[in-house]
């Protein structure tokens, strides 16, 4: 496929790491779309970009974000308010997925290492996960180790899954923001990388060249999964909240509509 002609969504373009998103996403051949609360702030982005207003809070805000998109890329974040959590990390897709009314396009979520640790706003972004599970779109989840943290030697990607590394600091991995943009822009146009949640680590070595074997050594999520191939099953849906309960059974009932 030409990736010219396909336009990719990025959320939370503005921030750490959509930025890099953003520029991975041209290197790569897409047409690039940024999501911005505040036009101003989209002034700073390649003149190739183009820019689209919209609040992730505001579900209807977001009609012309979507339209017509091939894929999407999330990196919003609020950095641990909880009220935000539920808001943006959690609520902001939940209104990107609705907006886009069953149309297909392909999804790269990124959310955090210890997103199933139950701590702190940790649970917003794992039912986020669970959401773009239940979607059917195609889809890659993306849990990064803390930003930039690698020593300057350690470039080689480490995808993990089971996300055991839970100190809550540091000590449990680190991966440069660079690479996660371009990990999460990859997989966009991988197979290998189709229903796989894992945790992006580096070590010690340079960075592949071809992410595919590295996707591909991966275990898919199970198809009608709530988590990610193995998580620990440590959130009972019977615990939930019932608006968490409420806004799955919508999104369930939609694919099954629409199939
Ligand atoms: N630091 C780490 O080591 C680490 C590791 C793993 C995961 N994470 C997670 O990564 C996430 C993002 O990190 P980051 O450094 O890229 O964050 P960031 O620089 O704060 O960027 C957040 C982005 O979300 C956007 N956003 C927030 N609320 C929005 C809304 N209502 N509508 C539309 N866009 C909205 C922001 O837009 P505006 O410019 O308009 O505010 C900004 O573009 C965080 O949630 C964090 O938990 C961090």
């Amino acid at each position: 496929m030409n990736e010219a002609q396909r336009t990719v969504l990025v959320v939370g373009a503005t921030g750490s790491i959509g930025r890099y998103v953003v520029a991975s996403a041209l290197d790569h051949g897409f047409a690039v779309r940024a999501l911005v609360r505040d036009v101003a702030r989209g002034k700073s982005f390649p003149p190739e970009a183009s820019v689209v207003v919209g609040d992730l809070t505001r579900a209807e805000s977001l009609n012309e974000a979507v339209a017509g998109i091939d894929a999407v890329v999330f990196t919003q974040g609020t950095y641990g308010n909880s009220s935000g959590a539920e808001a943006v990390d959690y609520g902001g897709v939940r209104n990107v997925l609705a907006a886009l009314q069953g149309h297909k396009a392909r999804i790269a979520l990124m959310t955090a290492i210890g997103t199933t640790d139950r701590k702190g706003s940790h649970d917003w972004k794992r039912r986020a996960e669970r959401l773009v599970r239940a979607s059917g779109q195609l889809y890659t989840i993306v849990r990064p180790a803390w930003f930039d943290y690698n020593e300057p030697d350690q470039h080689r990607l480490l995808m993990l899954q089971g996300d055991k590394a839970l100190s809550g600091n540091p000590s449990d991995g680190a991966i440069a923001r660079r690479q996660i943009a371009e990990v999460l822009v990859r997989s966009l146009s991988s197979e290998a990388a189709l229903s796989k949640t894992f945790e992006l680590h580096s070590e010690r070595g340079p960075e592949q060249t071809d992410f595919d074997p590295v996707f591909a050594s991966l275990e898919a999520d199970a198809p009608d999964a709530l988590d990610g191939a193995r998580d620990l099953p440590n959130m009972p849906l019977d615990s939930e909240p019932a608006r968490i309960v409420a806004d799955l059974d919508r999104i369930r009932t939609d694919v099954e509509r629409r199939t």
